[in-house]
């Protein structure tokens, strides 16, 4: 039986770690040809490795988003390589946690918003007009058009209190993503957001400062736990299928029923 993403083409910046990786590993299984795009290349290359696949299945490039000249080389290398572009999905950030806003540090605000905010448009801006090229190509006509899937978070929907410069730049990526839905569905690409609550990956891990908080973090949850990488490669892999072809525009909570159950 084919694959969700039979036929697909994909870019996944972040595909290094955490969530990046997970959605890495599933288009794979789903039958996508997937370019791991990390700043980090050696947890690029391992990601693949784990994708046991052939040269013609995926391949590892080491990209800072937050480079023009690197993004513009990752989207043209990714189609002389697999001829197409069909899906986007923007993983890379990062996570400085801050104290409150009057003691930000001006470094700290710039290179979040590097990464996060500027990174992520590159992303699109060169993505897109590969996936309006793409249309053209051979294969059903469905398995053709693009998709892009932007990782924001509940950081940027609630008042974060660790962090302004992070909030800040996932409310401008659900933004992003809403805008340039108007602008680009009536032309066959769709553009969704993501706003996951916590997942255990090494960002998290890392932001929580101890195993104690961590540990909180699980037993504070209506679940008892925080998010899984896979399960968030779940909601991902659907809206980068076709049988997400009628959604656009939207951003989607995953958090396990936590913000719901805030009084
Ligand atoms: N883990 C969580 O609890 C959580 C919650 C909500 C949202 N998110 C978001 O999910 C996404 C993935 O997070 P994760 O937890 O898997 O993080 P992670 O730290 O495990 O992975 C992020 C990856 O992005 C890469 N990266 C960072 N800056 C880059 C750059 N300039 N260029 C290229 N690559 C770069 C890192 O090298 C790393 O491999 C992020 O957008 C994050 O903000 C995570």
């Amino acid at each position: 039986m084919a694959g969700l993403l039979e036929n697909k083409v994909a870019i996944v910046t972040g595909g290094g770690s955490g969530i990046g990786r997970a959605t890495c590993l599933r288009f794979f299984q789903e039958g996508a040809k997937v370019v791991v795009v990390d700043r980090n290349l050696a947890g690029a290359e391992e990601t693949c490795q784990l994708m046991e696949g052939t040269d013609q299945d995926s391949t590892a490039m080491s990209v800072d988003i937050s480079k023009t000249g690197q993004v513009e080389k990752m989207v043209s290398d990714s189609v002389t390589m697999f001829g197409k572009l069909n899906v986007l999905v923007n993983g890379a950030a990062i996570l400085i946690r801050t104290p409150s806003l009057a003691e930000v540090d001006e470094l700290d605000w710039d290179l979040t918003m590097d990464t996060n905010i500027k990174g992520l448009f590159l992303c699109c801006k060169y993505a897109i007009p590969a996936m309006l090229a793409s249309q053209g190509q051979s294969g059903s006509s469905s398995s053709n058009l693009g998709s892009i899937v932007n990782i924001a978070s509940m950081s940027g929907i609630k008042g974060t209190a660790y962090s302004v410069p992070y909030a800040v730049s996932k409310a401008g990526v659900i933004h992003l993503s809403k805008v340039a839905s108007a602008q680009y569905s009536s032309q066959g690409i769709r553009v969704n957001s993501i706003s996951p609550g916590g997942v255990d990956t090494p960002q998290m891990r890392g932001s929580t400062a101890s195993a104690e908080t961590f540990q909180e973090r699980n037993e504070g949850h209506p679940m008892g736990r925080v998010g899984t990488a896979d399960e968030i490669a779940n909601l991902i892999t659907w809206l980068s299928s076709d049988q997400a072809s009628y959604v656009s525009g939207i951003n989607y909570i995953i958090d396990g029923g936590a913000w719901a159950a805030v009084e």
